[in-house]
């Protein structure tokens, strides 16, 4: 951190930078508010103390969304949108229990280490010394003690280490890097296996099944229906090849582990024309390739192999890891009857969920929506290779 950075956060943090905080924290600073408020604060303070503590007032008005006690902690605008969120965190924190050193290379703003800190002996290290000072101290506000080194993680030193987790960066300061690339790149992550024993490396959800050795294993992250990210475990934390968790909004984690169907082949799960009921995976599951493995547990079956709706005349059971529709109606696709199809099930507002076919779905939704009294979810998809639609209610 150049001398100048260190100033301006150290006042910042300082009793003059907390008091203006505090007094940001509880403001109106919505619009012409704002600009009244800062013309205020500016007679009072120096007008660089004052856009500091604006600035980070606002980051942590949207860094509410990711962390329980970000009122308190540090952001720079790139930290926060990279930062894991705090449910997310402390999921994949529960991986290193019973382990006592642990290293978080590419620590960030500390999104990961204030879930790792608290009960481990942890090492952060990152080659930004601004994200390393806000580490340090959004991991003492989630009442962890850390180490920081500044270094770039490819000279950090791993001797003694139990356990390691890195998040490498997808982008750079001019924007997101290619799909697949990060720095530092998989292929380094993964040989961090050979070093330190039990890995975890942060992947973006799109991560391919083949990018990642047989004997690892890939969980893909959801926040309620919201598919937020990858980790690749190495072999010492795997549990199974893939894993699908749907977590909710208090960090009630749900799991489907198993081995991820073959691309189109033959699952051992039988195809069938849509039923009464239609189910919806989560996109954690989706992508996790355990499609079929959720419709052993629901008793359900496929439309389509290379479609991921599952379907089923009973009504499933619950679960975490689908959205379950009552299906209305269904029949090949035949978009210039759908209107009267609505009339006649008196539907109104409509959404629409697309598989297997091309379609602008909010153009569709807004064209179809009618006077009808029900809200329905039109399914554009394909069952035996056909063009199909569906008209589904929630049950
Ligand atoms: C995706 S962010 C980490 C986010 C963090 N896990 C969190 O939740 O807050 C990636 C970080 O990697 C750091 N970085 C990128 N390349 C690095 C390298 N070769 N050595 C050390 N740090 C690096 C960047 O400075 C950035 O802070």
């Amino acid at each position: 951190m150049d001398r100048e950075d260190t100033r301006r956060l150290e006042r910042l943090a300082g009793p003059e930078g907390t008091a203006l905080l505090e007094r940001l924290a509880g403001a109106d600073r919505s619009g012409a508010a704002a600009l009244r408020l800062g013309t205020a604060l500016r007679r009072e303070h120096d007008a660089e103390l004052v856009a500091d503590a604006m600035a980070l007032a606002e980051l942590r008005d949207r860094a509410v969304a990711k962390f329980t006690r970000a009122r308190e902690m540090w952001f720079t605008r790139d930290g926060l949108e990279q930062a894991s969120s705090e449910v997310i965190a402390r999921h994949r924190a529960a991986r290193y229990a019973g382990r006592t050193r642990l290293t978080d290379l590419c620590c960030g703003i500390g999104g990961d280490l204030l879930a790792l800190a608290p009960g481990h002996d942890v090492t952060a290290v990152d080659l930004d010394p601004v994200h390393l000072w806000m580490a340090a101290r959004n991991a003492a506000v989630h009442g962890g003690r850390v180490r920081t080194v500044r270094a770039d993680v490819r000279d950090a030193d791993l001797s003694g280490v139990d356990g390691v987790f890195v998040d490498p960066a997808r982008r750079t300061a001019g924007g997101r890097m290619r799909t697949g690339d990060s720095e530092p790149p998989l292929g380094w992550c993964l040989e961090l296996a050979g070093r330190a024993g039990a890995v975890g490396i942060k992947a973006a959800p799109g991560i391919g099944h083949d990018t990642v050795p047989g004997d690892w294993e890939i969980e893909f992250l959801a926040l309620g229906r919201d598919l937020k990210e990858a980790v690749a475990w190495s072999p010492a934390l795997a549990t199974a090849r893939t894993r699908a968790t749907v977590l909710d909004a208090g960090g009630t984690a749900q799991e489907l582990a198993g081995t991820p169907d073959p691309d189109g082949g033959d699952t051992g799960i039988p195809l069938t024309a849509p039923g009464r009921w239609l189910l919806d995976p989560n996109p954690a599951v989706t992508r996790a390739g355990l499609v079929s493995e959720l419709a052993r547990r629901t008793g359900t079956t496929r439309i389509d192999p290379h479609i991921a709706f599952l379907t089923g005349d009973e009504e499933p059971p619950p679960t975490p890891f689908a959205r379950v529709l009552r299906v209305l109606d269904s029949r090949p696709w035949d978009q210039k009857r759908l209107p009267r199809l609505l009339r006649e099930l008196d539907v109104g507002a409509v959404d629409v969920r697309r598989r297997g076919l091309a379609g602008d779905v909010d153009a569709l939704a807004r064209k179809l929506r009618g006077r009808g009294s029900r809200r329905a979810t039109v399914v554009m998809t394909r069952v035996d290779d056909r063009p199909w639609g569906l008209v589904c209610t929630d049950p």
